[in-house]
C-alpha cells in the first residue's frame, strides 16, 4: 500500500495524477486530502468537494484511473485510520503537493492531523517519506525544515521542471513530475523518456553523452 497527502499547496493536480497512476499501476492507495487541500482543488481544478467519497468521485470525474476500487480516503481528522499508526503497514507515503505548513509540521513532529501524524509514523518506522514541496522563492526557514527532513530520512522532491523532455502542455509538466515521483517510488510508468532514451539515437550519431 502506498500513502498519498495531498495538502493546501499550489498544485493539487500533481497528487491527483501521482493517485492514478498508482491504481494504473494495480497499487493499493490511501488517500488523504486536507481541508486546505480541498480549497485549493475548488480553485484551480474549478472542483467543489462533495459526498462521503469527494477524492474517489473526483477521479471518477476526471475517468483516468482504472482501478478505482483500489482507492480508501480517509478524513484528514481520522486519527483512528491505519495511516495514523507505525504498525498498520504501508511502502511508502507521498505528501504532494506539501505546503509549508504541513512540511513545518513534519519537521517539527507535530502531528496534529493524519497527514502529520502519517508523516511522523513514516519518520518513526524509517519508511520512505517524499516530500513534494510547493512554494517560491523558498525562506530560510522553508529551506531549514526541508534540510531537517531530509537529515531525518525523507526525500525533498520539489516539482522542479526538466525541459530535457520537451514538454508541450501543462499535462506534460505534470507527468514529468509524477513521473519524477514514480521513479522514486521503483514503479514503472511511461509518462516522459528518460534522458537514455531520448537521447540514445542523437548519441549513436554523434557518440556524444552529457551529463544527467
Ligand atoms: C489558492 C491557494 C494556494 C496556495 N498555495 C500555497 C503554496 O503553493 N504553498 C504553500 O505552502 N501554501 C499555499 N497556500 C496556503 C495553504 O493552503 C495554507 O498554509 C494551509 O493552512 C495549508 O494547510 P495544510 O498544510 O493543512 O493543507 C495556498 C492557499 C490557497 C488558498
Amino acid at each position: 500500500m502506498i500513502a498519498v497527502a495531498i495538502t493546501g499547496a499550489s498544485g493539487p493536480i500533481l497528487g491527483i495524477r501521482l493517485i492514478e497512476e498508482l491504481l494504473n499501476s494495480g497499487k493499493t492507495v490511501y488517500a488523504v486530502v486536507s481541508e486546505a487541500a480541498w480549497s485549493v482543488i475548488g480553485h484551480e481544478l474549478s472542483y467543489k468537494k462533495s459526498g462521503p467519497a469527494p477524492l474517489a468521485a473526483l477521479l471518477s470525474k476526471r475517468g483516468r484511473a482504472s482501478a478505482p476500487a483500489l482507492l480508501k480516503e480517509f478524513d484528514p481528522h481520522d486519527l483512528f485510520s491505519p495511516l495514523a499508526s507505525g504498525s498498520a503497514p504501508c511502502d511508502a507515503l507521498v505528501v504532494v503537493p506539501c505546503s509549508m505548513k504541513t512540511l513545518s509540521a513534519a519537521a517539527g513532529g507535530y502531528a496534529d492531523s493524519l497527514i502529520t501524524r502519517a508523516c511522523d509514523v513514516a519518520l518513526k518506522e524509517k519508511r520512505k517519506l517524499i516530500f513534494v514541496p510547493r512554494e517560491t522563492p523558498l525562506s530560510a526557514i522553508h529551506l531549514e525544515n526541508m534540510l531537517k527532513l531530509s537529515r531525518a530520512g525523507a526525500v525533498i522532491l520539489p516539482p522542479v521542471l526538466g525541459f530535457y523532455s520537451r514538454p508541450e502542455s501543462v499535462s506534460d509538466m505534470v507527468d514529468f513530475v509524477t513521473g519524477k515521483i514514480l521513479n522514486m517510488l521503483g514503479i514503472k510508468h511511461r509518462l516522459f523518456k528518460g534522458w537514455e532514451e531520448q537521447t540514445s539515437g542523437a548519441a549513436a550519431k554523434t557518440g556524444k553523452r552529457r551529463a544527467a
